[in-house]
Formats: structure tokens, sequence, C-alpha cells
């Protein structure tokens, strides 16, 4: 099995699970490779909650780096976003926008936040059934689950359970 972990991260929380769940995933699979998006409106701290926020809430999509993300090659694509705004940030929908090869293939979601998710995993996940992508289930982190070994365990769990029908 193949995987692609598809992630946008600011400060350093989604890279962390992304990272963490690479390393879970390698003595199991064939492949987990990092597939890292940068939005190409460069945030601080500040513009991200005075641009990126409403941004991230209206659902609109950034241009990210790379422009395109070829996941032909693989069984199933992990998503994580950072919530902004109880949404999925930008780049993120960015993200889903710039697969390739991903028609039919299945996804899961996470997300880290503060505590206060609001819908954001529901909201990238209709983006990715939106593209024909099924997800196959969402994981919640906040900022005390960082290195909570049950969650990531949870998440890993999720990524190399057996295709449905399968
Ligand atoms: C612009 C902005 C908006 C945020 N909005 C929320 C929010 O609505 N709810 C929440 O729980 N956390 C919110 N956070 C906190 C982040 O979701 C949390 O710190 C996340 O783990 C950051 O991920 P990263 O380190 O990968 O960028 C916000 C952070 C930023 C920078």
């Amino acid at each position: 099995m193949r995987i692609a972990i598809v992630y946008h991260s600011l400060s350093g929380n989604t890279r962390r699970i992304a990272e963490l769940l690479a390393g879970r995933l390698g003595p199991l699979v064939e492949a987990a490779d990092l597939f890292e998006v940068h939005d190409l409106h460069q945030y601080s701290t500040l513009t991200a909650y005075m641009v990126g926020a409403p941004r991230a809430m209206r659902g609109e999509s950034a241009a990210i780096d790379p422009a395109e993300i070829d996941v032909a090659a693989y069984d199933l694509i992990v998503v994580g976003t950072p919530v902004w705004a109880f949404a999925p940030t930008p780049a993120a929908n960015g993200a889903v926008g710039a697969l390739r090869g991903a028609d039919g293939k299945e996804a899961v979601v996470f997300v880290t936040s503060g505590g206060a998710p609001g819908d954001a995993a529901g909201r990238l996940s209709t983006a990715l059934e939106q593209r024909g992508i099924r997800v196959r289930g969402t994981v919640l982190f906040d900022r005390r689950d960082l290195e909570n070994e049950e969650r990531l365990a949870e998440l890993v769990a999720i990524v190399t359970r057996p295709p449905s029908g399968g």
C-alpha cells in the first residue's frame, strides 16, 4: 500500500502529526510520502489572523507551491490541515484542487486546532468528495493531542484499514 500525506502547516503542528504518521506507517506500508504545500501568500501569525482566517471562513483556495500534486501512484491520500476560523486553511483547500490522478481514490482527513475545530474536517471532506475522492474517516487533534499516542494510533488504524469492499 502506498500512501500520500498531503498537508499544510503554518506553525508546525500539522507538520508534526504528518511526520509522526509517516514514521508510524513506514514499517507497515510500501510507501508513506510527505507532500507539504505552502501558501504563496506568506502569512505571518498576524496576517494569518487578519487576512488568512477570513479567507478560510469563506472557503477560498490559495495558490500553492507545489501547484500540482500527482497522487496517481498512491492507494490512499491523507490530507491534513490546521483549523483557521473553524475551517480548513486556504492552502489546504488549494491542495485538494492541486491533486492529480486522485479520482476514485480514498482519503483520510486530519485537522489540528486549538480546541475549537468547528466543521473544518467536514468542509475538507466535502471538498474531497466533490473531486470524486471518498473520505473513509477524519481525526481531530487539538493542542493537547499533539503528543497523544492514542489519537495517532487512531489515525494509523484508519489509514491502514483495508479499502472498503476489498
Ligand atoms: C489564523 C488562525 C486561525 C485559527 N483559528 C482557529 C479556530 O478557529 N479554532 C481553533 O481551535 N484553532 C484555531 N487556530 C489554531 C490552529 O488551528 C492550531 O494552532 C493549529 O494546530 C495550527 O497548525 P500549524 O501549526 O500546522 O499551522 C487558528 C490559528 C491561526 C493562525
